[in-house]
């Protein structure tokens, strides 16, 4: 009887041109999970997305959803879904309650349901008092949660949310995230969420994919990505820009494998790290490099990001900002 993956993507491949967007990903995502799907600009998430939505059809592989073929019945596959786009879709010209009201009928959602679901949508989205106010007056963080809300209207079991908290504040970020808690825990909504940001993948995430060049390159639950990946004790060793490749060649030299990142170069230290640490710092010492932080870690998921795709492109182009994965072309 019921299909046990509320998504089932099977060696999609997407081409535009020669060009590559998407290369054989494999990827289930069950029932009741929230799936973060992490990787830079370019990575190939938005693709995947839209093929989802039967938006792009695959060069080739199958898409279901809760075991309806994509491609086969589109209509009938995408009732069973909800979106939130990359874009900002909500008509600032309208009231958050006329925004609701047109979604609704878009769906066709019963006359005899629509109050309700508005109603519901309102309170989800934490929006009730500000039912009668413009939608062009709200913070981006009030759109998104906004825009969450539509997407349940139509009560579909899974949302599709494409970098739902890029460009929000910390703030508004965290209020999406227990928007997203809620939905799942208490609705039981699956959900398939795109993003660029490390720490939401791993502190909101039940399961984390991890998508770069087209390709799923990792796959597991958050800890099983730190622990798996063979990183312990990392060692971090903050210095001046201009030191950052002779401290790099010190940690080849004891023989670390090194990742420089920002102003900091860091690496597994692994059983004995401690001991490592004592003669990194005697190195520095003897070639005079002014070290201005030192730390050992367990991994993060920045870590085991770092350490799957290497440093090598992030280095030359400097394209990696704080916690966010930037653009690698
Ligand atoms: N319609 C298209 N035609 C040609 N190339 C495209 C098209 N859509 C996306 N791409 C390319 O495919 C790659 C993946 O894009 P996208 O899925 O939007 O990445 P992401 O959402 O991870 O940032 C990018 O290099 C992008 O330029
Ligand atoms: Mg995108």
């Amino acid at each position: 009887m019921a299909e046990e993956y509320a998504v089932s993507i099977e060696n999609v491949v997407k081409r535009f041109g020669d060009f590559t967007a998407v290369n054989g990903v494999n990827l289930k995502i069950k029932k009741g999970e929230i799936f973060g799907l992490l990787g830079p600009n370019g990575a190939g998430k938005s693709t995947t997305i839209s093929m989802l939505l039967g938006l792009l059809q695959p060069t080739s592989g199958r898409i279901l959803i809760n075991g309806v073929d994509m491609s086969g019945d589109p209509v009938k596959a995408r009732t069973h879904i909800g979106v939130v786009t990359q874009e900002t879709v909500v008509e600032p010209e309208l009231t958050a309650e006329q925004n609701l009201m047109i979604f609704g009928k878009l769906y066709h959602i019963p006359r005899s349901e629509l109050h309700n679901s508005i109603e519901f949508a309102l309170e989800l989205s934490d929006l009730v008092q500000f039912r009668k106010s413009y939608a062009g007056t709200f913070s981006g963080g009030m759109k998104r949660r906004l825009e969450v809300a539509k997407s349940l209207m139509h009560t579909p079991e899974i949302i599709l949310l494409d970098e739902p908290t890029t460009g929000l504040d910390i703030q508004n970020r965290a209020q999406i995230w227990n928007l997203l808690r809620d939905i799942n825990k208490k609705q039981g909504v699956t959900i398939l969420m795109t993003t660029q940001y490390l720490e939401e993948a791993d502190q909101l995430c039940d399961r984390i994919g991890i998508i770069d060049h087209g390709k799923l390159i990792a796959l597991g639950t958050p800890d099983e990505l730190r622990t798996n990946i063979g990183l312990t004790n990392v060692i971090e060793i903050t210095a001046d820009k201009e030191d950052l490749q002779k401290v790099a060649g010190i940690f080849r030299k004891i023989g670390l494998e090194p990742t420089i990142l920002n102003s900091k170069v860091t690496a597994p230290g692994g059983s004995n790290a401690t001991k490592k640490i004592e003669s990194l710092l005697s190195a520095m010492s003897t070639a005079k490099i002014n070290v201005r932080n030192v730390s050992m870690h367990e991994p993060t998921i920045d870590d085991v990001f770092l350490k799957l795709t290497g440093s090598e492109a992030r280095d030359t182009s400097g394209e990696y900002k704080g916690r966010q994965l930037l653009s690698r072309r």
